[in-house]
């Protein structure tokens, strides 16, 4: 019996153009983990799910040396620093991880460019949408791979969901609804509160709600946000509604205040998806077509999720691809650019903002 699952296509990529000299399939790209924080220790845990011809984590770099060789020895990882620069000039490293908080990784992946290391650099790749098409205009100008580390979107369930709303066997989407926060009890000069840091609900966790709107809705016609912002100026809890050309609707939130749902969903003319809590790396979704019948899609994923991302990398640098067909570059300083004009909408301000 044909189900909406076992209609859809295998989930392969479709290869980018392939215009870098490529690493070799015959050894593990050799991965440089630049800052060792609560991100860098979830990543490395997820590349070591990975098989080993196909990963290696050859080392790491903390601002002090003794942070970096704790994280060694506890991640089996063999060579540790205590510099940044010392790794992304370290030969033996193929690709370099930027783990550091948003308002760091642009003098961080230029670090790593500079010194002729591909990268993928965590989310938010910059702090304003001006600061990301200089990283990416500078990637492309050396021929060196960047991309942001948006595993939602190398997630299983998340490309079959494109795959499933892109073959129209359910509509077209009318409503989108998604919601991402976590109450943060943590002292005011951690990174997710400090201005400084780039601390604030919308790069941290809206960028989760926002890049799911704009994966199965593109670009909306028009943009009304508003927040409650902290003392120290950052955005602690966050709605905003978005409109698109098609006509449809999208409702997203973010909160540092609220253990909110962290759910989405997506209404279409015929169905209804829904995605349960930790719906930017979902395993499962349950769709309830218009005649009542219901059915769940599940896509395993490989360690938290993170794995995903890795792969997608790993595949990009062995076909000589500079950007990943998965996580457009164009799309990245786009949803920058939008993350700019809410910010703009809610009065936050960064000290990277240039006017
Ligand atoms: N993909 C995801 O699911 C996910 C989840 C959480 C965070 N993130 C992203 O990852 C990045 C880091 O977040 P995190 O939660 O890992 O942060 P974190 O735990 O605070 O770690 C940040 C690390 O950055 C380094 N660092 C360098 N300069 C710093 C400075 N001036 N202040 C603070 N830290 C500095 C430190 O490493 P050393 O001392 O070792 O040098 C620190 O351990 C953020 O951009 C965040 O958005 C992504």
């Amino acid at each position: 019996m044909s189900t909406l699952t076992t209609d859809l296509p295998p989930l392969d990529v479709l290869p980018g153009p392939a215009v870098a000299d490529s690493l070799p399939a015959d050894r593990p790209v050799r991965w440089g983990i630049l800052a060792t924080g609560r991100i860098a220790t979830a990543f490395v845990s997820n590349l070591a799910q990975l098989p080993p011809t196909d990963v290696e984590i050859a080392a790491v770099a903390a601002r002090r040396l003794e942070s970096a060789e704790e994280f060694a020895a506890v991640h089996g990882v063999g060579t540790a620093y205590g510099d940044y620069r010392q790794l992304v000039e370290d030969p033996d490293v193929d690709v370099v991880y930027v783990a550091t908080p948003h308002a760091l990784h642009k003098e961080h992946v230029l670090l790593a460019l500079e010194a002729g290391k591909p990268v993928l650099c965590e989310k938010a790749i910059t702090l304003t949408g001006d600061d990301a098409a200089d990283l990416v205009a500078e990637a492309g100008s050396r021929g060196l791979f960047l991309m942001e580390a948006m595993w939602t979107r190398c997630i299983p369930l998340v490309r079959r969901l494109g795959q499933l709303l892109d073959s129209g066997a359910i509509g077209s989407v009318q409503q989108l609804r998604a919601d991402l926060g976590v109450h943060v009890d943590r002292p005011p000069t951690d990174r997710l509160l400090d201005p400084s840091l780039g601390g604030g609900a919308l790069l941290d966790m809206g960028i989760y709600p926002i890049t799911f709107a704009h994966l199965f809705l593109g670009e909306p016609s028009q943009v009304a946000a508003t927040a409650t912002l902290s003392e120290a100026g950052v955005d602690l809890n966050l709605a905003v509604a978005q409109s698109y050309d098609s006509g449809a609707v999208a409702a997203l939130t973010a909160s540092m205040t609220a253990q909110s749902p962290t759910t989405a969903s997506i209404a279409t003319e015929r169905a209804l998806i829904e995605l349960p809590s930790g719906f930017h790396h979902p395993t499962t979704a349950t769709v309830t077509l218009d005649d009542g019948s219901t059915e769940t899609m599940t896509e395993p994923v490989i360690g938290s999720g993170l794995a995903h991302e890795a792969l997608e990398v790993v595949r990009c640098l062995r076909n000589g691809e500079i950007e990943s067909p998965l996580v457009p570059l164009d799309e990245t300083v786009a949803l920058m650019r939008q993350m700019d004009a809410i910010r703009r909408q809610i009065g936050v301000r960064y000290a990277a903002d240039r006017s």
